[in-house]
C-alpha cells in the first residue's frame, strides 16, 4: 500500500482531490493566521493595557466605533462567501457523475464489502478499476449504515439499507489504495477493511477475463484457503481456535456443535454448505446471528472449495 503524503493529507490518488486538498489548505491556514493574530495581539494588549499599580483608575472600554464594527462584519463575511462559492463548485465535480462513467454495484454488509461489475460477476474486499477512467459506484447495505471511504480519492460517502447512495472518481495514481468503513457497525467495523486497486487499462481488460472464468485447475483445498481470505471469512473465524465475532474454524468438522434453539449436530459437509448459504438456520450456542449470507456471492465451485479447506483444519 501506498502510505506516502503530502503534508497533512495522503497523495491525491483522483481528479478531484486536488481541488479538495486546496480548499481544505485555504481553510487551514486562514484559520492559522487568524488566530495567530488575534492571539498575538490579545497578549501585546494584556500586558500593554494591564493595571499596573491598584491606583491606576481602570481604562473606560470602546463605545460606538463603526470603523472596527464594519471591519468585523466585512472581513469575515468575505471569507464565508469565498468558502462557500469554492465549495459548492466543488461540491458540484464531486456530485455530478460523468456520463461515460463505468458503474459498478458496491455493497456493504456486516462486515465486508463486495462489488458487482457490469459483467456479471463480484469480488470482495478489493475493487479493481481502470486508470483515468471515471467510474461510478451505486451502493447499498444489506444491514446498518456503512461508510464507503477511500482517503486516497477524497471519497467518502454513507452506504444505507433499502435506499441507493451515488458517488463517483477518476482515479489518476496506479495502485493500491485503503478503502474504510467510516461509520460504526458493530463488532467488525474496524475490520471492514479493504482496498481498491488501480490499473492500467489493458491489465483492467485482463482482470476481468481472468475473473470471468473460473479456473478449474486449482485443487479444491487451495481454492478454499484463497477464499478464505478473499471472501473476507477471515473477518470473523479464526484458524488457532480463538473466538472473534464467530466460531474459529479449527477443529469445526466433525465436532458436535450446539445450537440456540437447543438443538445439536455434527458438522458435516452438508451443515457447513448450509452454514455458508444459510448461516441464520443455526445459530452457534454463545453467538450472535449476524452472519451474512454467501448465496449469490459464491460460485458452486467455490463453496466445495471452502468446504473441503474447512475439512484440513484439524485440531
Ligand atoms: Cu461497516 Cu463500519
Amino acid at each position: 500500500m501506498d502510505n506516502s503524503s503530502q503534508g497533512m493529507l495522503p497523495l491525491p490518488g483522483s481528479t478531484f482531490a486536488p481541488e479538495v486538498d486546496a480548499l481544505f489548505y485555504f481553510i487551514f491556514y486562514t484559520a492559522l493566521v487568524l488566530f495567530v493574530l488575534v492571539i498575538t495581539v490579545m497578549i501585546y494588549f494584556g500586558i500593554k493595557y494591564r493595571q499596573k499599580s491598584k491606583e491606576t483608575p481602570l481604562t473606560s472600554g470602546v463605545d460606538k466605533n463603526h470603523l472596527l464594527e464594519f471591519t468585523w462584519t466585512i472581513i469575515p463575511t468575505i471569507l464565508v462567501v469565498i468558502v462557500f462559492f469554492w465549495g459548492f463548485n466543488t461540491y458540484m465535480t464531486m456530485n455530478v457523475v460523468p456520463k461515460d462513467a463505468l458503474e459498478i454495484k458496491v455493497t456493504g454488509q456486516k462486515w465486508f464489502w463486495s462489488f458487482d461489475y457490469p459483467e456479471g460477476f463480484n469480488s470482495v474486499h478489493e475493487l479493481t478499476v481502470p486508470v483515468n477512467k471515471p467510474v461510478k459506484l451505486v451502493m447499498s447495505s444489506k444491514d446498518v449504515i456503512h461508510s464507503f471511504f477511500v482517503p486516497d480519492f477524497r471519497v467518502k460517502m454513507d452506504v444505507l439499507p433499502n435506499r441507493y447512495t451515488i458517488t463517483w472518481f477518476e482515479a489518476n495514481k496506479l495502485g493500491q489504495h485503503h478503502l474504510f468503513c467510516a461509520e460504526y457497525c458493530g463488532k467488525g467495523h474496524s475490520e471492514m477493511l479493504g482496498s481498491v486497486n488501480v490499473v492500467t487499462e489493458e491489465d483492467y481488460a485482463l482482470w476481468l477475463e481472468k475473473s470471468q472464468t473460473v479456473d478449474e485447475s486449482i485443487p479444491l483445498e487451495e481454492l478454499g484457503e484463497m477464499l478464505y481470505t478473499k471472501k473476507a471469512c477471515v473477518t470473523c473465524h479464526t484458524l488457532d481456535g480463538s473466538i472473534l465475532v464467530g466460531p474459529s474454524l479449527l477443529g469445526i468438522f466433525g465436532s458436535v456443535v450446539y445450537h440456540t434453539d437447543g438443538s445439536q449436530v455434527v458438522a458435516d459437509e452438508n451443515y457447513l454448505r448450509k452454514s455458508i448459504l444459510n448461516p441464520q438456520a443455526d445459530v452457534v450456542v454463545g453467538f450472535d446471528p449476524v452472519m451474512p449470507t454467501f448465496q449469490g456471492i459464491l460460485r458452486d465451485r467455490e463453496i466445495d472449495g471452502l468446504v473441503a479447506y474447512i475439512k484440513t483444519l484439524k485440531k
